[in-house]
């Protein structure tokens, strides 16, 4: 059996170009990253690359013994001095590179994450979460890793290429010419290697992020994977994904095993050519052994920049391509939840004026729905499963937009309202009795502003009236129960009820309840029934019911069948003119 999960990765398969690079540099630039420290630290690096600069050129006069006399105690002693403040300065700098680079990381992870938290209903309909966490996760980390090791080492490094390089000049332009040399061919034998290891390890990022998605969902569904006994199914999967991810870290190895040998190679000839030539000049007496030794000292100096520029190009198109990713999260469409008018909707009627919505194009869920409620209404929504009446919430809580026709309050369409205005003032107890981890408490109070005190007795007021104090008095911690991922350890009655209690805790205008005491036996159900006609009083009321008992008292039921209101009435009308609600009444009601 192939049973595929979501394969609708955050995936963009292109080439990295230099359009790449230039979103990079201008993310990294977008976050709040401390220009001035990062000046700073430059500053501090320069000034250490120049003081290791010298030792070559101390080192060449101490050889010439020119003039011995140079090194005298006091000398020496300022030498170890300004070594000693160059390891301290070395230190600072450093430290402060790598501040600025978590800056960038933080500044990287909070965008992110801000992102993330505004995203509407459909993107979380799109993605596979363990996808979108692997990115605000892995995918930052190498950014961070550019940032706060590679760029460092790049930045010293240029210095001291660049230093060495004038030196160079200055000392002896016709060596400097042969060890150039080296550049051409590192950049024909090296750089085509490093395209293709980026290439590699961006299909690694991406591969990752993909089997993260697929255990985190298996994870969080461990009940049902063992109840299905499917444990062999799910380890065969995941041996999958592993080895997907074996071939392309071979694949990955292959290639950087080259690199190294590659670069030492290349070094060594160098070395030698210029131990060579420069052997023959000394011998010609155009040089000084103290020059040579310089000469091969500042060679050494630029050997492990670089290597540093090898990996940094590397990792820049690594941290290319990982931004690409980012960027197509911080491109994502937010909900802009706070434009539009702030509007008090109390004792507004409602009117879904031809209302229609598909999830996908093509696949009408809702068709032409039309309906008015006024204030103060209890409406009811029946009819068979899978008809649509969980949709239709979702288009009041205005998780989704209509496809076309409109949702009005009093006179103004929904979407002049601002969206948090608007669900500020509607309560919803949805189908799934969604809980977050913590306590009670915490869930109680979720999403109420902070500064927003709310004492013990309110609690415990909206617990009985949702019938849930008995159970919360039970707990050893009360209030302050840990209800586990989920609510996991609360049963679903449980949670259901805690979900009511929160909702009146609200204090909604309207009031949304998606067969919200359908766990309920019968007992407590009469009950929160009771609770909720009292919460009812002046507010409108949407409920959608499992029961028929629960909505006989409506002022309207409307029933929804296939996407359409077959039959809006009180309870006798619809029984008297709408078959299939007569049905429904027939199997449930005696
Ligand atoms: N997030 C979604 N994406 C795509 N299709 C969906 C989604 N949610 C529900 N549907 C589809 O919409 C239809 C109506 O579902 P729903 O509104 O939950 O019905 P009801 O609550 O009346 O049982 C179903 O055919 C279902 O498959
Ligand atoms: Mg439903």
């Amino acid at each position: 059996m192939q049973h595929d999960f979501m394969r609708n990765e955050l995936i963009v398969q292109k080439k990295l170009n230099k359009h790449d690079l230039k979103k990079f540099i201008r993310l990294i630039w977008s976050t709040d990253l401390s220009k001035s420290l990062l000046f700073i630290g430059l500053i501090g690096s320069v000034l250490t690359t120049a003081t290791q600069l010298m030792i070559p050129l101390v080192t060449q006069r101490f050889i010439d013994g020119v003039e011995l006399d140079f090194f005298t105690p006091k000398m020496i002693a300022g030498i170890i001095a300004v070594f000693v403040i160059q390891v301290l300065l070395d230190a600072m700098s450093n430290f402060i590179l790598h501040k600025v680079g978590h800056q960038v990381i933080a500044g990287l992870r909070s965008f992110l994450w801000k992102k993330v938290t505004r995203l509407p209903v459909k993107f979380f309909d799109q993605y596979a979460s363990g996808e979108v966490v692997s990115r605000i996760t892995n995918d930052t980390i190498i950014v961070q890793n550019l940032i706060t090791s590679f760029f460092p080492q790049f930045i010293t490094g240029v210095i001291t290429v660049i230093g060495v390089f004038f030196i160079l000049i200055f000392m002896d332009w016709q060596m400097t010419l042969v060890m150039l040399i080296a550049i051409p061919l590192v950049t024909i034998l090296v750089k085509p290697l490093g395209n293709k290891i980026a290439l590699i390890s961006k299909e690694m990022q991406d591969e990752t992020a993909v089997f993260s998605g697929k255990i985190q969902q298996t994870i969080s569904e461990a009940r049902l994977m063992k109840s299905s006994t499917a444990e062999p199914y799910e380890k065969e999967k995941g041996k999958r994904g592993i080895n997907r991810l074996y071939k392309i870290g071979l694949k990955e190895a292959r290639y950087m095993s080259l690199i190294a040998p590659l670069m030492y190679t290349l070094m060594m000839g160098i070395i030698v050519l210029v131990i060579g030539y420069g052997g023959y000049r000394v011998a010609q007496g155009v040089m000084s052994t103290g020059s040579l030794v310089a000469f091969l000292l500042y060679l050494f100096q630029v050997i492990f920049p670089a290597v540093t520029f090898m990996n940094f190009f590397m990792q820049i198109q690594k941290a290319a391509g990982a931004t690409n990713r980012i960027i197509d999260i911080l491109d994502e469409e937010e909900e802009p939840t706070e434009v539009g008018e702030e509007v008090d909707i109390t004792n507004l009627p409602l009117h879904f004026e031809n209302v229609s919505f598909e999830y996908t194009e093509g696949n009408p869920i809702l068709k032409n729905i039309q309906f008015t409620t006024n204030p103060g209404e209890k409406i009811a929504f029946a009819g068979p499963s899978g008809g649509g009446k969980t949709t239709l919430f979702a288009l009041i809580e205005r998780f989704y937009e209509p496809k076309s026709g409109q949702i009005i309050a009093g006179t103004i369409p929904v979407q002049d309202i601002s969206i948090a205005s608007w669900r500020r003032q509607i309560g919803y107890v949805s189908q799934e009795n969604a809980m977050m981890s913590g306590t009670i408490r915490e869930n109680l109070c979720y999403g109420l502003p902070k500064d927003t005190k709310i004492s013990d007795d309110e609690l415990w007021k909206v617990a009985e009236m949702a019938y849930a104090k008995g159970f919360i008095e039970s707990f050893p911690d009360g209030l302050d129960e840990r209800i586990g991922e989920r609510g996991i350890k609360l049963s679903g009655g449980q949670r259901q009820r805690i979900n009511i209690a929160r909702a009146f805790l609200r204090n909604p205008k309207i009031l949304m309840m998606d067969e919200a005491t359908a766990s309920l036996d019968s007992q407590s159900e009469r009950i929160v029934s009771q609770a909720l006609n009292k919460l009812m009083e002046g507010r409108t009321t949407f409920v959608i019911a499992h029961r028929l008992s629960t909505i006989i008292d409506a002022n309207k039921i409307l029933f929804i069948d296939n996407g359409e209101i077959t039959g809006i009435g009180t309870h006798e009308e619809l029984l008297s003119t709408h078959p299939m609600y007569g049905l429904f009444a027939k199997q449930q009601l005696n």
